[in-house]
């Protein structure tokens, strides 16, 4: 059975990857990552010379660095959301950069990740296929149809989008893995998502089998991330991720029709645009105000949760405290898991 450290050989154990945050996960915070040991990813964006631009930043950045020079890929991912992108404008980029992972969220319909994945393979054979899902049944009906080469299994406390219908990561990484396995995917790799922001969440994902770990939102107070300063400041003052954060379709229709495949809603931090939208506002006033609050030099991110534009974030918001580089970010929560995992088996 093929582990996730000889897909990923530079990494260090456990594996840590920051998401593919779309305009928040550029080629500096991706190169940073991989720098430490990782798995860097550059999040998809729907103008592929932007994306260049990004994955010059990332070439740049390693160009000196034996890892790159020794692998057959270059050791980061490139997210995509293949139901706002065209395969034929991504299949050049990915084919000139040869990223180690191609990772896929959020298409039209489960059965796209087919035409993706054998596409992108065609065009990078090495790349590996990670698929991000948040259900069991999914998972299951990818791995028959795409075979991806990871699953990152995403759990309802997610920051950004994710399934409206979902479980945590406690209870649905073992019922997929176990799933899996009884259908005869058990050489599948599984990594976890969710609510992730420490060492503690790192240790009990590996617990419950995941082989590594995705985070998105500590990685918002990252020193390298693309991120207004407004948007920082509320993930930094924000207590209590249970209630200061809330999954909604609402938060796709700020800026007008929901563009979204049904499956999927996001979690934000409960900004002025959803309490007005519990309090009956109409959804034409809301998007009003909130055009008008993004057209300001601060692009309507607030502290307090007063602003009008979506803020996401995870539950682990809570968690997250001070803005420090990815590099520190990296090593401080792998020492972390490690120290724990050790207490733990002393248990
Ligand atoms: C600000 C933000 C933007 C995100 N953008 C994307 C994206 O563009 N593509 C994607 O696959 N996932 C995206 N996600 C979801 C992540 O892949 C991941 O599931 C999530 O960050 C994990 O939960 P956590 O934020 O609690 O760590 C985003 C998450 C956040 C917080």
């Amino acid at each position: 059975m093929s582990t996730l450290r000889d897909q990923l050989p530079w990494t260090s154990s456990p594996i840590i990857a920051n998401a593919p945050m779309a305009g928040f996960a550029g080629g500096k915070l991706a190169s940073t990552v991989t720098l430490a040991g990782g798995l860097g990813l550059v999040g998809g964006l729907f103008n592929m010379d932007d994306l260049r631009k990004e994955l010059q930043v990332v070439s740049e950045a390693l160009a000196s660095d034996p890892i790159l020079l020794s692998s057959k890929t270059v050791p980061v991912g490139v997210g995509l959301l293949p139901f706002v992108l065209k395969l034929d404008e991504v299949l050049p980029v990915i084919g000139e950069f040869r990223p180690a992972v191609v990772w896929l969220f959020a298409a039209k319909s489960l059965d796209d990740y087919t035409a993706w994945a054998s596409a992108i393979r065609n065009v990078s054979p090495d790349s590996k296929i990670w698929i991000q899902v948040g259900s069991v049944s999914a998972a299951l009906h990818i791995a028959r149809t795409a075979a991806p080469d990871v699953f990152c299994l995403q759990g309802a406390d997610a920051g950004g989008h994710g399934f409206e219908k979902g479980a945590g990561i406690i209870s649905l990484l073992p019922e997929a893995s176990d799933t899996l396995a009884k259908e005869g995917y058990s050489h599948i790799p599984l990594v976890a998502s969710g609510g992730i922001v420490d060492g503690r969440g790192v240790a009990a994902a590996l617990a419950l089998g995941a082989q590594g770990v995705v985070m998105g939102t500590r990685f918002l107070a990252s020193k390298e991330v693309a991120v207004h300063p407004n948007y920082q400041a509320a993930v930094l003052e924000a207590h209590d991720g249970g209630q200061v954060t809330t999954r909604s379709k609402l938060f796709d229709q700020l800026r007008g029709p929901n563009i979204w495949p049904e499956l999927y809603d996001g979690r934000s931090l409960v900004v002025q645009s959803h309490k007005d939208y519990v309090n009956g506002v109409s959804l034409g006033d809301i998007q009003k105000l909130h055009k008008e609050a993004v057209g300001k030099d601060d692009r309507g991110f607030k502290t307090g949760l007063q602003g009008r534009a979506a803020i996401w974030a995870g539950t682990g918001v809570g968690l997250v405290k001070e803005v420090e580089s990815a590099k520190v970010i990296v090593e401080g929560v792998r020492t972390e898991a490690k120290g724990i995992l050790a207490k733990v088996a002393r248990f």
